[in-house]
């Protein structure tokens, strides 16, 4: 059974979280298909994992098309969400026209990283019969405003209006949400103010799902280590040290909670 909105709504209900990873590939999407990994995500971060750009900004929407047409072949299981790439999507009919190709390779979610200002392109979406993720805390198509990859939401007045657009988009029809690294406490603030599910990176342990960048989780990174990643590749609980084995511990780890633990929030 393919994992849809409502398994993730009836999870949120239940209290159950979800696992979601990166995935830009066949071969490394059927092996998170063996690990029942909920929910997979082809990240724009595909332009520094696979294109060795040193951001998201210079991936096209055929480059996400492509890799989404290259996972959606391998899967049965996850419900499959594909980045909108930076600039793709400054218009209502921008948007439609792209979460378009998406839908049409193989997604059945669309993510775009904003806050209220998504609003209108959010349920022009919803009503055309596709439902988006909205990004919201650290947006890596932001980076040049934020000058850096930083925790975003620290102060009185930024956590306000992180949660004021996440009220907003969901009031509008986003299906989901994705919080990047953002204080624990506002993550799960969050994860309790909306009706759908939440998934985080960085973004504390109360989220309903949580997602890691694949190559990061496997210890294949040439730079620093964000804070929140784990290497499941070598954790002595993978005990035949096999990528599959990495997919299902992660799976197990975000299942039972012990994923992420206090080192890996802000
Ligand atoms: O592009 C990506 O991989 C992402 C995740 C970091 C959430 O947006």
């Amino acid at each position: 059974m393919t994992t849809s909105l409502s398994t993730l709504q009836k999870y949120k209900k239940e209290g159950k979280k979800f696992s979601c990873l990166t995935c830009y590939d066949a071969m490394f999407a059927k092996m998170m298909d063996n690990a029942k990994i909920d929910t997979i995500l082809i990240g724009d971060s595909l332009g520094m994992v696979v294109q060795g750009h040193n951001s998201t900004i210079p991936v096209s929407i055929d480059s996400m098309v492509y890799h989404t047409q290259n996972v959606a072949r391998s899967n049965n299981y996850a419900l499959i969400l594909a980045d909108l790439p930076f600039m793709s999507y400054t218009n209502v009919s921008d948007a439609v026209k792209n979460a378009r190709q998406l839908m049409q390779a193989g997604a059945h979610v669309v993510k775009l990283e904003g806050g209220a200002e998504l609003c209108e392109i959010v349920r022009t979406l919803a009503n055309a019969g596709t439902p988006t993720c909205v990004h919201l805390g650290l947006t890596p198509q932001s980076v040049n405003i934020f000058g850096g990859y930083k925790v975003q939401g620290k102060t009185d007045h930024q956590a306000e209006k992180l949660l004021a657009d996440a009220k907003a988009v969901v009031e509008a029809g986003a299906s989901m949400l994705v919080l990047e690294v953002i204080p624990s406490d506002l993550g799960k603030k969050v994860t309790q103010s909306v009706n759908v599910p939440v998934i985080g990176i960085g973004a504390g342990a109360d989220t309903d799902g949580q997602v890691l960048v694949m190559h990061d989780m496997l210890g294949v990174t040439n730079g620093r280590v964000p804070r929140f990643v784990h290497d499941f590749l070598t954790d002595e609980r993978n005990v035949d040290g096999s990528v599959q084995g990495a997919f299902e511990l992660f799976h197990q780890s975000v299942q039972e909670g012990s994923y992420p633990q206090e080192c890996h929030q802000f």
